[in-house]
């Protein structure tokens, strides 16, 4: 079953092509990947399928609403995303349960009445994501990881099918980075669909079943992730001659 559809997405800014003709279509039971090098235009496709921006031409259906005719806040209880802004733009002293709740509003920071339920269900799915230790930590004190973890369990609350993670690896050293992405596992656990956002192949997890190569804004590969296979076309994504091997289920890549 459908549970988005893009169809001939693009997006300009003063006259400047950030995205051209995107389609894209995930369903359930998939997990997504977008890879693509800095400046593809990664963030702002995500933020199109977050509803947080209007693309200036084309379709945008998620869970058979067609964005633009329906009310985009119940558009948007079907997504949550995860990314930098986000994490920088925090309330330090916040503590972890807080943060987690402060999605019901979509705030920074708690400024309005939480219900009892809404405390609960914020400490149900620290418990999911196996945070539950830190939900009196204020935010400042957790690591980088910790904190994006929460931030994830923050994008969960009104139990959205997708879940977008925009570049969650960024600023982790490689040990926090490997505890970081075993841990998503959980997410798959909770029969939620990711779009993995990077720049990086090895952070392509064995669970990811499809990928989507970015190139200055043009969708160069939707489908399949036996495209890791064809090192010419990555070659032609990445920008430099890319050589794969695999080890373990993952993959990993060096300039040849
Ligand atoms: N206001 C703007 N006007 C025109 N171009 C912009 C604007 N903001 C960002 N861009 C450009 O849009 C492109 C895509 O950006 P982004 O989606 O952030 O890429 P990525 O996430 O893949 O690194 C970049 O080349 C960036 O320079
Ligand atoms: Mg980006």
């Amino acid at each position: 079953m459908e549970l988005l559809h893009l169809h001939n997405v693009s997006l300009w800014r003063n006259s400047v092509t950030i995205l051209k003709n995107i389609n894209l279509t995930i369903n359930r039971g998939e997990q997504w990947a977008v890879l693509g090098p800095n400046g593809s235009g990664k963030s702002f496709l995500m933020n199109i399928i977050a509803t947080l921006v209007f693309p200036s031409q084309g379709e945008v259906i998620i869970a058979g609403k067609k964005l633009g005719e329906v009310n985009v806040w119940d558009v948007r209880k079907h997504i949550g995303i995860v990314s930098d802004y986000l994490q920088f733009s925090y309330p330090v002293k916040t503590k972890a349960v807080e943060v987690v709740a402060s999605g019901f509003y979509s705030s920074l920071g708690l400024y309005q009445e939480l219900s009892p339920a809404m405390i609960e269900k914020a400490h149900t799915i620290l418990r999911t994501l196996d945070l539950h230790q830190y939900a009196l930590t204020p935010f400042g004190k957790l690591s980088y990881g910790e904190q994006k973890r929460v931030l994830i369990a923050r994008a969960l609350v009104y139990d959205p099918d997708i879940l977008i993670l925009d570049e969650p690896c960024n600023g982790l050293d490689i040990r926090s980075r490997e505890e970081f992405l075993l841990k998503l596992s959980l997410l798959v656990q909770m029969k939620k669909h990711i779009i993995y956002v990077t720049h990086h192949i090895d952070e392509i997890m064995p669970w990811i079943t499809n990928v989507m190569l970015l190139y200055e804004g043009q969708c160069m590969y939707a489908g399949d992730r036996a495209v890791f296979d064809d090192e010419a076309l990555l070659t032609k994504v990445m920008g430099f001659e890319v050589g794969i091997f695999k080890h373990n289920s993952r993959m990993y890549w060096y300039v040849k």
